[in-house]
């Protein structure tokens, strides 16, 4: 037989992206039309302007990313769409897309769990398969650790308890009135900075749990603001940066080793900050446990990790039913 083939499609928030992967990890491409211009001037994503704005471009996406990856549709094995968590009517775009081609095609249709694909990511460029192992996701709309016991079986460890990692980077981004998102700008910054100039709070570090609270630290923030003035804004981000990034670091350990395993995995689009990769090679190699993260430009959404997800899921025999609708509030565990 050969080589299974999978085309996903993801939309869950406010990049159309689309990708082509050949089975075990070869991308044959991953476009994505970001839209994040568009958003800037609202200093956010706003659904509407999303969804809307998805639909003129899934279909011509999917037409450039056939022809870069000379492949035809009837090569593939399975078309796999994002199916939740994120924006319905953003989903709504690529999950009817998806389906359609599939249903055209006569192929199975998988729908992937977002969150699954942030995931099984540090995987993708591995040779081995996605092993048993503690994951921390840090996206914008999630932080949670999660144990990976194989694909498709995961166990709850934590979450956060209010905003997720990502969302207090581009709150506290906000703050400072640099672009959104905040979270790139906030990494760039803090490389010119001191993180250890302000004492911010480490939400929950001492909780005894493996939950997270980001909200403390973006008020924090708030109110120190007003009292700064003269040459504050690196030293602040790098501050800021250093306090997430600790509870971070610390609880994962924490949590792979009470857990009992050697393999830490980070994904998700926070994953993508230089200061929490290096922390955490530094963190895990002290505490003589493995580290896989997904290469910065596979830790923000993209297609490359749904496929690969769908991939998992296909060759176990998994196949998504039809009459399923995309859901906004999708739960991995
Ligand atoms: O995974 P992702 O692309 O989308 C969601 O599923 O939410 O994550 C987006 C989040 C945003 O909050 C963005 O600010 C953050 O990831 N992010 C970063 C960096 N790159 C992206 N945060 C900190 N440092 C970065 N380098
Ligand atoms: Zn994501």
């Amino acid at each position: 037989m050969s080589r299974p083939l999978v085309l996903a499609i993801e939309t869950s928030c406010d990049e159309t992206a689309v990708a082509l992967l050949r089975s075990p990890r070869e991308i044959l491409v991953s476009e994505i039309a970001s839209q994040i211009d568009l958003h800037r001037q609202y200093g956010g994503v706003v659904p509407e302007v999303a969804s809307r704005n998805h639909l003129p471009k899934i279909r011509p996406l999917i037409e450039v990313a056939l022809q870069r990856s000379g492949c035809s549709l009837h090569e593939l094995h399975c078309v796999a769409a994002t199916r939740g968590p994120g924006l319905l009517t953003s989903l709504l775009v690529g999950y009817s897309a998806g389906k359609a081609l599939a249903i055209g095609l006569g192929r199975p249709f998988i729908g992937v769990n977002h969150l699954e694909g942030h995931l099984l990511s540090p995987f993708l460029q591995e040779t081995a398969q996605p092993s048993p192992s503690v994951g921390l996701i840090v996206s914008g709309g999630h932080t949670m650790l999660v144990h990976l016991v194989g694909v498709g079986s995961y166990r709850l460890l934590g979450r956060t308890l209010d905003d997720a990692a990502g969302e207090a980077f581009d709150k506290v981004g906000k703050l400072l009135q640099l672009p959104y998102p905040g979270g790139p700008e906030i990494d760039r910054l803090a490389k010119q900075g001191d993180g250890q100039r302000f004492d911010l709070p480490r939400g929950m570090l001492k909780s005894g749990d493996y939950n997270f609270s980001f909200s403390g630290l973006k008020t924090a923030v708030r109110y120190l603001l007003p009292k700064l003035d003269g040459n504050f804004q690196v030293d602040l981000c790098a501050s800021f940066q250093e306090a997430v990034v600790d509870v971070l670091v610390q609880k994962t350990i924490r949590a792979a080793n009470q857990v009992g395993l050697s393999l830490v995995t980070v994904s998700g689009g926070v994953s993508a900050n230089s200061r929490l990769r290096s922390r955490m090679t530094e963190a895990t190699t002290a505490a003589g446990l493995d580290l896989k993260m997904a290469t910065p430009a596979l830790s923000t959404d993209n297609a490359a990790m749904i496929a690969y997800a769908a991939l998992q899921r296909y060759l176990i025999g998994y196949r998504s039913d039809l009459r399923e609708d995309a859901d906004p509030n999708l739960k991995l565990v």
